[in-house]
C-alpha cells in the first residue's frame, strides 16, 4: 500500500498528491510516469510524475479530475492508502546535452507534466521560456513554481482573463518572429494542441518533442493499448515514449483512439459520482 502524504487542490478540478514510494523517488526522471490502482477492482491509470523527493521518499502527481478513477482518487485523503503505485514507466525525456534555450509549453493540466521538465532544463542551466496556456483565470495552475523554474514565464488564457489573452501558438509565434532562437520546443497539453504547436515549429523547422497520452493498460509494452502513429511505424508511447518528434506523429489517428470509449467512460463517471 501506498500512503498519501500531502493533498491540495490546485484549482477546482486538478489536485495535488505526493504519495509514499521510495523506490520510484530514487529514480524517477523527468518525463517518466506511474500507474495507480485504487484497490483491486481499479482501473490501471497512469499518471506523469510531476515532481519527486529522493531524500524525503515521496513522489509528486497533479491530476484532472476527469473520469471514475481520478474521481476516486480525489475523494482519498492525507493518510489514506492507494493499492498500486508502479514506476517509474517511460523513457525520460531527452534534451540534446548541446541545447543553449528551450521553450516549454503546457495546456491546462499538461502543465503538471510540463512543469518537470522546465525544472529539469533550468536547473541544467539551459534558457527556459514557458508558455503556460489556460481557457480562463480560475484554472491557473503552478504560477509560482513555473516562475521558479524559467527564465521567462508567458501565461495565456483563451478568454484573455489573466496573463497574455488568446493561443500558446501564438504567444510561441510572436517569441519567434521577434527573433527569439529556440534549439527545441516540448509541448504537452491536449492532442490538438500539441499538433498546432507543431505546425508552427514545422514552419521555421525547430525541433519540437510532445508527450503523448493515449489510454494505456499494462504500461510495459503488452497490451497494444497505447499503440500511435510515428514516422508511418507503429510505437507503443507506454516503453517508446511517452515523448516523441511531433512533427513525425499522427495526431488525427490518436485522437480518435483516444475517444473509441467516450460512451463507457462517461456512464462509469456517472455511476461514480452518483455514490
Ligand atoms: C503517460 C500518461 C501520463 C498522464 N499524466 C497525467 C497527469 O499527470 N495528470 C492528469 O490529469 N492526467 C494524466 N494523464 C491522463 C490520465 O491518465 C486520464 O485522465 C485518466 O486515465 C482518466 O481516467 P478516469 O477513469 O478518471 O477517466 P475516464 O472517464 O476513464 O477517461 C477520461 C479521459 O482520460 C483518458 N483515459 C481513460 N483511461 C485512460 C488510461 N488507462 N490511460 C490513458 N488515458 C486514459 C480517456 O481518453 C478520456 O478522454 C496521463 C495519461 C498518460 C497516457
Ligand atoms: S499500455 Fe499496453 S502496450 Fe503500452
Amino acid at each position: 500500500m501506498f500512503k498519501i502524504v500531502t493533498k491540495r487542490a490546485l484549482n477546482d478540478s486538478v489536485i495535488l498528491m505526493s504519495v509514499d514510494a521510495p523506490f520510484i523517488a530514487k529514480k524517477a526522471q523527468p518525463g517518466q510516469f506511474i500507474i495507480f490502482r485504487i484497490d483491486e477492482k481499479g482501473e490501471r491509470v497512469p499518471l506523469t510524475i510531476a515532481d519527486y523527493d529522493r531524500e524525503k521518499g515521496t513522489v509528486t502527481i497533479i491530476f484532472q479530475v476527469a473520469g471514475k478513477s481520478t474521481e476516486q482518487l480525489s475523494k482519498l485523503n492525507e493518510g489514506d492508502s492507494i493499492l498500486d503505485f508502479v514506476g517509474p514507466l517511460g523513457v525520460p525525456t531527452h534534451v540534446e546535452e548541446d541545447a543553449k534555450s528551450v521553450c516549454v509549453i503546457g495546456g491546462g493540466v499538461g502543465c503538471a507534466i510540463a512543469y518537470p521538465q522546465a525544472k529539469a532544463l533550468h536547473g541544467r542551466g539551459i534558457d527556459t521560456t514557458v508558455i503556460a496556456g489556460f481557457r480562463s483565470k480560475d484554472i491557473v495552475i503552478l504560477e509560482d513554481e513555473f516562475r521558479a523554474a524559467s527564465n521567462e514565464l508567458i501565461i495565456t488564457t483563451d478568454d484573455g482573463s489573466y496573463g497574455k489573452s488568446g493561443f500558446v501558438t501564438t504567444a510561441l509565434e510572436e517569441l519567434i518572429t521577434s527573433g527569439k532562437k529556440f534549439d527545441e520546443v516540448i509541448a504537452i497539453g491536449p492532442v490538438p494542441m500539441m499538433k498546432f504547436v507543431c505546425s508552427v515549429t514545422k514552419k521555421y523547422d525547430i525541433k519540437t518533442t510532445v508527450s503523448l497520452n493515449p489510454i494505456m493498460i499494462d504500461g510495459t509494452g503488452m497490451c497494444g493499448g497505447c499503440r500511435v502513429t510515428v514516422g508511418g511505424e507503429t510505437k507503443y508511447a507506454c516503453v517508446d515514449g511517452p515523448d516523441f518528434d511531433g512533427h513525425q506523429v499522427n495526431f488525427d489517428e490518436l485522437m480518435k483512439r483516444n475517444s473509441t470509449y467516450r460512451e463507457q467512460e462517461h456512464a462509469c463517471r456517472m455511476m461514480a459520482q452518483a455514490k
